[in-house]
């Protein structure tokens, strides 16, 4: 079983993909709806958040670990991976990755929350991979709000408006590649890259999904189960299961149970 989880929806990204490239797989997600968002949060409150998370995925006997969560990626892998004995994978390094590889020009743009952007993951792996990479960092706080508030359509003046003010920045730097370090992001990728016309957008969800079949499948821990997938929130179970299909291209197609995450 692969656990994965994220603050609400966004992680549901990560986890398109892993249908796609791990079909066999069975998975457990959970989406801590009632504590949405995480990215407005002190770093002391992401850790305990990321911690109870993964207490609860730890009942299901987990093979490995994918936190679908830029922000926990970037400011609560320490810790989780301290506190436990399974592979716990994060976004950061194989997103940082993908973007080095990718760049022709050597300027790569990094967008997420406010925390994200504040713990300075991305540049601080791009460097490592590459010391002469020039980054720009924005954070743009209103993006998950807007995602899940459900200012997707395309053109949306309201979520146009908002890429266009954020995204100045990355445009003047003169980037050709954009890390969507916030795993909702790939939602509003079509308004994005309408402000950012000819950069390629990296997705981290998709990113870290690549990076998990890569060690599970090192690690000998692949295809040990039938497909099937479960979700659980720590709230608000409808709403969950009505927009899931934005992030999923598809129906959830099962019941979404609710978790009292603070027993955890
Ligand atoms: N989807 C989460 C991320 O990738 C963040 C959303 C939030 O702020 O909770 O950073």
């Amino acid at each position: 079983m692969i656990g994965i989880f994220d603050s609400g929806l966004g992680g549901l990204t990560a986890l398109k993909e892993l249908k796609e490239i791990l079909p066999g797989e069975d998975m457990v997600y959970f989406g801590d709806t009632g504590r949405v968002p995480y990215g407005t949060k002190s770093r002391e409150t992401i850790v305990r958040y990321a911690l109870q998370d993964v207490r609860f995925l730890r009942g299901f006997s987990p093979e490995a670990i994918l936190v679908a969560c830029g922000t926990v990626s970037s400011g609560a892998m320490k810790e989780l991976r301290e506190s436990f004995d399974f592979p716990i994978i994060g976004v950061v390094e194989a997103t940082a990755r993908s973007a080095a590889n990718v760049t022709k020009n050597g300027k790569i743009g990094v967008i997420g929350t406010s925390a994200t952007i504040r713990s300075g993951s991305y540049t601080t792996q791009l460097k490592k991979i590459n010391p002469d990479l020039e980054i720009t960092e924005k954070a743009c706080p209103l993006f998950v709000s807007l995602v899940e508030s459900g200012f997707i359509t395309d053109g949306d003046e309201v979520t146009r408006l908002t890429c266009e003010r954020y995204l100045a920045p990355i445009r003047e730097a003169g980037c050709d590649t954009l890390i969507l370090g916030c795993t909702h992001y790939p939602i509003i990728a079509h308004e994005i890259s309408k402000a950012l016309p000819g950069v390629t957008l990296i997705s981290s969800g998709k990113e870290g999904a690549l990076m998990l079949r890569e060690i599970l499948e090192k690690n000998e821990l692949k295809g040990r189960g039938n497909g099937k997938i479960n979700y659980y929130v720590s709230d608000d179970p409808e709403g969950f299961s009505q927009n899931a299909h934005i992030f999923l291209g598809d129906n959830i197609g099962g019941d979404v149970k609710v978790v009292d995450i603070e027993k955890y």
